[in-house]
């Protein structure tokens, strides 16, 4: 049974790389685990959560003693010294940006994981910890910007006169992006958005904002789930747009990244300039460069014309319980791939697409860079591209459907039988017949053309459906005919299929928007 040592943090971290709760989780996988004292405080965690939980709280050499040591942050040179030979560290590495850090850690007998390494696939979704952290900070943007905002951001009538809501643009709607949109929004501000990849537009939408088109946009999901760098007509046109929107909102929230090249420049210090005293920016990507003239990487800086740019970048840091859950999950899940059979055991599969990615080394051996993997997202969005040029992917679900060929077929079809019954059945089978085929042909081209979000309101529109045919069907089970009894029968069985059906599925579909009363750790 391996040991499991979750050590503390340095410095002004506040994080903890495994709650109480995950630690039960842990334990359950077959590990023995040891927290390092102190470790939880900053997050809310005090040592007797971890004692209550089974797991034994302990000073800081033995917790770097463990056989698999939990951290966040890269270590220091001195701490991957004191990892014991043929251990093995899990933590955000970075390796792509810190090759002396690859390197140092190569330097021991060691095997090192980067969580920040999870490729971008819907498997890993669950150990995307670079996801769950970004979701936090653009959170926590909105919070920071409506507490450095001298105003509401929702708009109100009050007997003291009327206040308009706060304007909110965000540029880069990506994991972060989503996550400060839906905030704001939920804040009550109107909220704005750009994104060099269109088929952000309808997630902007439905979470409350308005996606503002760059004209010259071109498709830009890449093979890894990134985005590529943007040409010169869209930044020639995006720029257009930041200084319009600069001279109008109140908020800018920047979040634009594109993975292995410094930040983006999006706002100019003249855009800044325009904007109204009192503004706000918070400029996310402050740590890699910047996506604003004049934000600095960890400070507040309050520009002449009063505009305060925020370029904090331990934004998750700043919900320090809520984001150690989500990291420990994340840890967690991880842990359960590479412990399969819960005994306590960690081995490594490089056949697996995921703990390939993130083995930087192992035993002592350089493994970064990992060959790379392709998302299958990205290859979908390419091939619609490929076949329609420059479209938002909302409308490539709509496009999808029978060739124009198999469409004819299936009209000429209809008629060929249409006429074929008409010319030989008895009254009244001649009109029913020609109904049933008008009717399956306009269906079938209202349903296909309905989008995709849709498809609720299309399901009670076939359970009226359903409910008229169950009534007509009850009509005929009377009749002396068994052919008709029998088809009648039919009928009322697979009609309270579909409406029972509907039914079950909207239960569990509010089942899951419905606030429950369950506790947190
Ligand atoms: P992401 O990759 O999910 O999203 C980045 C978005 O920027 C993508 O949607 C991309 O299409 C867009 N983009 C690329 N070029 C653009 C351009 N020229 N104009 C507008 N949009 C553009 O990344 P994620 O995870 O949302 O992170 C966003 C940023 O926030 C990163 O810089 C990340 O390092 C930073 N971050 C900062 C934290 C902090 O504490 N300050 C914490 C977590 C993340």
């Amino acid at each position: 049974m391996a040991r499991l040592g979750i050590v503390a943090e340095m410095g002004s971290e506040t994080r903890v790389a495994a709650t109480p709760a995950t630690v039960r989780q842990l334990l359950a996988l077959g590990y023995e685990v040891v927290v390092e004292k102190g470790a939880g405080e900053s997050a809310s965690f005090p040592d007797d959560a971890y004692t209550a939980a089974g797991a034994l709280v302990v000073g800081p050499d033995e917790a770097w003693a463990s056989d698999v040591v939990l951290r966040i942050n890269p270590p220091s040179e001195d701490e991957i010294g004191r990892l014991a030979d043929g251990a093995t560290l899990i933590g955000m590495l970075s390796p792509g940006l810190r090759p002396d850090l690859v390197e140092a850690l190569a330097a021991r007998p060691i095997t090192a994981l980067a969580l920040d390494a999870v490729p971008r696939i819907s498997r890993a979704q669950s150990m995307d910890v670079l996801s769950s952290m970004a979701n936090i900070a653009g959170y926590r943007a909105v919070i920071e910007a409506a507490h450095e905002f001298g105003r509401f951001f929702t708009g109100q009538v009050t007997a003291a006169g009327k206040v308009p809501p706060a304007k909110v643009l965000v540029a880069g709607a990506g994991v972060a992006g989503l996550a400060a949109i839906g905030a704001a929004s939920s804040l009550g501000a109107i909220v704005r958005a750009t994104d060099p990849r269109p088929e952000v537009a309808d997630q902007v939408k439905s979470i409350g904002g308005t996606y503002l088109k760059v004209e010259a946009a071109e498709e830009m999901a890449s093979a890894d789930g990134y985005a590529k760098a943007t040409s010169e007509a869209y930044n020639r046109r995006a720029a257009e747009i930041y200084s319009e929107q600069a001279r109008d909102v109140d908020i800018i929230i920047t979040t634009a990244l594109i993975p292995g090249r410094p930040a983006p420049k999006l706002l100019t210090a003249e855009d800044v300039a325009a904007m109204k005293p009192g503004s706000v920016i918070v400029d996310m990507a402050a740590g890699q460069g910047g996506n604003v003239e004049g934000s600095v990487a960890g400070e507040r800086v309050v520009t002449d014309n009063g505009v305060v740019i925020l370029g904090y970048t331990d934004l998750p840091a700043r919900l320090p319980a809520q984001a150690s859950q989500l990291y420990g999950t994340n840890m967690l899940n991880l842990l359960k791939l590479l412990t399969k059979a819960k005994d306590g055991q960690l081995r490594i599969d490089f056949d697996d697409v995921v703990q390939r990615s993130v083995t930087v080394v192992r035993d002592g051996e350089k493994t970064w860079p990992p060959p790379p993997v392709q998302v299958s997202a990205a290859s979908a969005v390419k091939s619609a591209a490929a076949g329609e040029g420059q479209r938002p992917s909302g409308g490539a679900a709509a496009k999808k459907g029978p060739s124009r060929g198999g469409k004819a077929a299936v009209i000429v079809g209809g008629i060929a039988v249409l006429f074929g019954i008409n010319a030989v059945a008895p009254a009244p089978l001649p009109q029913h017949f020609t109904v049933l085929l008008l009717s399956i042909v306009v269906g079938f081209y209202v349903i296909g053309k309905v989008h995709h979000s849709l498809h609720t309101p299309l399901m009670s529109v076939t359970n009226a459906i359903s409910g008229i045919i169950v009534v007509g069907a009850l009509l005929q089970v009377t009749s002396g005919n068994l052919a008709t009894q029998i088809i009648a029968a039919v009928a009322v069985l697979l009609a309270s299929i579909n409406i029972f059906g509907g039914f079950s599925v909207t239960r569990r579909m509010l089942a899951m928007f419905s606030k429950g009363d369950k506790g947190h750790d």
